[in-house]
C-alpha cells in the first residue's frame, strides 16, 4: 500500500510526541511530506518520538491543546493542507484519575484545534482521531457500526464520544462555507508495535516487568479487545486524509478502522502469544480496578467497501512485529530504522 497524495504537502500532527504520532510523521516524512507537529513534550521515558529523533526531522510547536490561542498561532503559522489530530489524553485509568483535563484535552482541544482551522484558509482536510471506545457499550455487539449510538460509560470514553460530536458540529454548522476543510472522524482499535511506552498499556506493561524480571500483573484477563498493529490503523488515517484532500466529501464522515474479527482477541490470549518473546511470564491482579469495557469488537465493512481499506497484518504477525521491534530495541538497534524496516514491509503487503 502506497500513497501519492502526500509528497509536497504541508502537514500538521497533533500529538507528534507521542506513540502513534511518531510513527505517522515517521512514514509522512519518508513520503516527502514537510510534516508539523503540536503536542507536548513526550512524557514517557523512553520515548519513540526522542529515541527516533524527530525533532530534527520535523518542524515541532510544543504547546498545550487546552489553549485555545496558541493552537490558533500553530494551525495558522505552519498553514497546512491536512491537519492529523491525535493529541489526547488517550489512557481511560488516567480518565478517572484526571476526569476534568481528560475532558479539557479531548473535547475542548478538539474544538480548538476545528475552530483554528476553520479561521486558517490553507487547510482542506482534517481527520480526528477519537477511539473504538466512543460507543455507547452493547454486550451484545458483534462489532459496533459508525451508525451505532455514541456513549461512553467513564470520562475517556465519554470524552472521545463528545470529540465526536463536536466535529459533527462544526461540520455540520461550517461544512457549506465556501473553502471550509472536509473533516473526518477515525475510531480505530488497541494498536501495538513498539516504541509505546505509556503507562497502564498491555504492551508497555509487559516490556516493563520483562526489564525488573517480575511477572506483569494483568487487571483484566478475559476483556476482548480490536488489537491491531499501529500501522493499520495510521494506513487508515492516511487514506482518508487522501479522500478528503482529493475534494471527496462523502468522505467527510466516522469511519471504523479495526482487524479482522478473528483478530479481536482476549487480553490472555495476546499475553500468552506475546509473553515468551518478551521473556516474560504474567499472573492475574485480582484487586479492586476501575470498570473496563468487556467486550469491545469493531465493524470496518464501511472503510473496506468505500474506501477499499484492508488490515494487512494477522494478529500472529502483529505480535512478532512488535514483540521483534522491543526484543531489537534491548538489544540496541536504532529504533528509527526499526520502524522504517516495518514500514517498508507494510507497503510491500498486499491485502489480505
Ligand atoms: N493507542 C491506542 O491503542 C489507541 C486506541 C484508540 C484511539 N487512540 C487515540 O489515538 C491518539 C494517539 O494515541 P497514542 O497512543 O499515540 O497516545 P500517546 O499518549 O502516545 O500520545 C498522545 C499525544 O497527545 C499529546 N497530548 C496529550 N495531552 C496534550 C495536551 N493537553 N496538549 C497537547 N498535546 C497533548 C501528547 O503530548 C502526545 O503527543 C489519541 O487520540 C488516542 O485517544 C489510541
Amino acid at each position: 500500500m502506497k500513497f501519492s497524495s502526500y509528497a509536497g504537502r504541508r502537514v500538521l500532527i497533533t500529538g507528534h510526541t507521542g506513540f502513534k504520532g511518531s510513527w505517522l510523521a515517521l512514514w509522512l516524512s519518508r513520503m516527502g511530506a514537510r510534516v508539523s507537529g503540536f503536542a507536548l513534550e513526550a512524557d514517557t521515558e523512553p520515548s519513540l518520538y526522542v529515541q527516533a529523533r524527530l525533532d530534527e526531522r520535523i518542524e515541532s510547536m510544543i504547546g498545550d491543546i487546552r489553549d485555545p490561542d496558541l493552537v490558533a498561532e500553530a494551525v495558522a503559522g505552519f498553514a497546512p493542507e491536512i491537519v492529523f489530530h491525535l493529541a489526547a489524553q488517550p489512557l481511560v485509568r488516567r480518565g478517572y484519575a484526571e476526569p476534568l483535563r481528560t475532558f479539557g484535552t479531548n473535547v475542548m482541544g478538539t474544538a480548538n484545534l476545528l475552530e483554528a482551522v476553520r479561521r486558517t484558509g490553507s487547510v482542506k482536510a482534517v481527520v480526528v482521531v477519537t477511539s473504538d471506545k466512543c460507543y455507547r457499550e452493547d454486550t451484545s455487539s458483534f462489532g459496533y457500526r459508525e451508525t451505532d449510538p455514541l456513549g461512553g460509560h467513564d470520562p475517556y470514553a465519554a470524552s472521545k464520544a463528545a470529540a465526536e460530536l463536536a466535529t459533527n458540529a462544526w461540520r455540520a454548522s461550517f461544512g457549506n462555507s465556501p473553502g471550509a476543510a472536509l473533516i473526518a472522524t477515525a475510531r480505530a482499535g488497541n494498536v501495538i508495535g513498539g516504541g509505546d511506552w505509556a503507562c497502564d498499556r498491555l504492551i508497555p506493561d509487559l516490556w516493563r516487568a520483562a526489564r525488573s524480571k517480575r511477572p506483569a500483573l494483568i487487571r483484566n484477563p478475559s476483556a476482548v479487545r480490536p488489537w491491531q498493529h499501529v500501522l493499520e490503523s495510521l494506513s487508515g488515517y492516511l487514506l482518508l486524509g487522501e479522500r478528503l484532500l482529493g475534494g471527496h466529501a462523502e468522505a467527510a464522515d466516522a469511519w471504523n478502522f479495526g482487524p479482522a474479527l478473528a483478530d479481536m482477541e482476549s487480553v490472555e490470549q495476546l499475553c500468552k502469544l506475546m509473553c515468551p518473546r518478551l521473556g516474560v511470564d504474567w499472573r492475574y491482579d485480582g484487586s479492586p480496578q476501575p470498570r473496563e469495557a468487556a467486550m469491545l469488537r469493531l465493524d470496518s465493512s464501511k472503510a473496506m467497501m468505500r474506501l477499499g481499506w484492508r488490515p494487512r497484518f494477522t494478529l500472529e504477525e502483529a505480535i512478532e512485529l512488535t514483540g521483534d521491534w522491543y526484543a531489537r530495541f534491548d538489544a540496541g538497534e536504532n529504533p528509527r530504522e526499526l520502524c522504517i524496516e516495518r514500514i517498508a514491509r507494510f507497503e510491500q503487503c498486499r491485502n489480505r
